[in-house]
């Protein structure tokens, strides 16, 4: 029996082959002889996390817009239609609110890895610039999404985030009616949000993605030592002149990946079933009331991923100062590969005061998307905030004087293995 099976496995396998010479290839360069660093620990589920979520956001997305009206008009009560009407329709829903949060916690933990292990050093800029890319596409998608339901703060949200583009002087005002379509947000608005949202960006991300990856698996993973297999001895079990210290990724990441997914897929459920809303973080309270132009609610923020961006903008005093320190905030991510200057990759060989500094660099970000997260109205946290924004952009400037200045452990010849 199983042989009627291989042999027309193996049958259709080459029918294929003859005609597309380049997948199977393409098939072992990525997965069967793709030869990864075989000390990968925690850190590395991330990538594969963030893409099981992207597979998830456009999947629950399709089914979304099979019932959802893009019109200013419809869109909130057809929400509400896929949520009580139709069919599994608040599991659909709920999965794609919930997977936009996970999606930028998988992405922060993804990218503050790469700060830990120096991912982002010589041979990896582009991969670090690419990501750098899907983040900034991703943060426009969410906001994007945001705006479709139709509620309170998906109508707010997009008049302050829209209107900031005001501050810029001379074409301010016009690139605000631009982006608008309108004086404030309303039927073109969410038109176009839709079509970019749906279908656009989508694209762009995907695109992005294979660009990412492609650019990784050119030099070869990074790994916790940062250590780089590839000038290391050669010959493992599969392959005489491969990284002795490299296994296939399929099927030994395959397996571990998948462990991941089963963990992080529990953790999904708990909170699409038991707390999609997430006390107000995930689903803002606010976005269960329609949206109306003469209600302005009490205080308006974005969802918590836009937070300690949004604190930075509120606590500098002048409207355009305020937005370049934003964007700068975001700007400055992408130089991290020139500006870091440390002879080793990875934290674990690197001295006390690059550990310190990147402790307070967390510290810094999570603290401001405490703040942004409020009303803003305390006038000591407003101070906090700005010594906060301080320390973020010191991380950054002075990173090339205490990377090269910092003590240095040596690094070992072949990749550790901790239990
Ligand atoms: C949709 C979002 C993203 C997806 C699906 C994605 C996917 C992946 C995957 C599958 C890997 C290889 C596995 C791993 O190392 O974890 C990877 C590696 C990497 N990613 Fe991403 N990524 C995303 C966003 C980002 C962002 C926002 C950044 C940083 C700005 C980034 C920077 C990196 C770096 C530096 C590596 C190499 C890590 C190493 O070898 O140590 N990625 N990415």
């Amino acid at each position: 029996m199983s042989n009627i099976f291989t042999r027309t496995a193996n049958g259709v396998m080459d029918w294929v082959n003859a005609r597309t010479p380049g997948m199977m290839p393409a098939y072992r360069k990525h997965m069967t002889e793709y030869y990864a660093p075989k000390n990968f620990n925690l850190w590395y589920y991330f990538g594969s996390l963030a893409m099981l979520v992207l597979v998830n956001q456009i999947v629950t997305g399709i089914f979304l817009t099979m019932h959802f009206k893009p019109s200013a008009a419809e869109a909130f009560s057809s929400v509400e239609y896929i949520m009580r009407d139709v069919e599994w329709g608040w599991l659909i829903r709920y999965m794609h609110s919930t997977g936009a949060s996970l999606f930028f916690i998988v992405v922060y933990l993804h990218m503050f890895r790469g700060l830990l292990y120096g991912s982002y050093q010589k041979p990896r800029e582009l991969v670090w610039i690419l990501g750098m890319l899907i983040y900034l596409v991703l943060m426009a998608e969410a906001f994007m999404g945001y705006v479709l339901p139709w509620g309170q703060m998906s109508f707010w949200g997009a008049k302050v985030i829209i209107s900031l583009f005001g501050a810029i002087p001379y074409i301010g005002n016009g690139l605000t009616e631009w982006i608008m379509g309108d004086y404030l947000p309303g039927d073109a608005t969410l038109n176009r949000f839709f079509a970019l949202h749906v279908i656009a960006l989508p694209l762009v991300l995907l695109l992005l993605v294979v660009l990412h990856l492609g650019a990784l698996h050119e030099v070869g993973s990074n790994n916790p030592d940062g250590v780089e297999i590839k000038y290391g001895p050669k010959g493992n079990r599969w392959d005489k002149n491969k990284p002795a210290d490299g296994i296939p990724f399929h099927p030994y990441y395959t397996v571990k990946d998948l462990f991941g997914v089963g963990f992080f897929l529990t953790i999904a459920a708990f909170i699409i079933f038991f707390a999609p809303a997430f006390g107000g973080w995930f689903l803002e309270h606010d976005n269960f009331t329609e949206a109306n132009r003469l209600v302005t609610p009490e205080h308006i923020k974005p969802v918590w991923y836009y937070t300690p961006y949004y604190a930075m903008l509120r606590v500098v005093p002048h409207k355009l100062s305020g937005v370049i320190v934003m964007f700068a905030a975001i700007a400055v991510l992408f130089l991290v590969p020139w500006l870091d200057r440390a002879k080793v990759k990875s934290y674990r060989y690197r001295g006390w005061i690059s550990k310190l500094a990147l402790a307070v660099l967390a510290i810094c970000f999570v603290w401001l998307g405490k703040i942004g997260a409020g009303p803003g109205t305390d006038p000591v946290e407003t101070d906090i905030g700005r010594v906060l924004t301080f320390l973020y952009f010191v991380f950054f400037i002075t990173m090339p004087l205490w990377t090269k200045f910092d003590k240095t452990k040596p690094v070992p010849e072949r990749v550790t293995m901790h239990d």
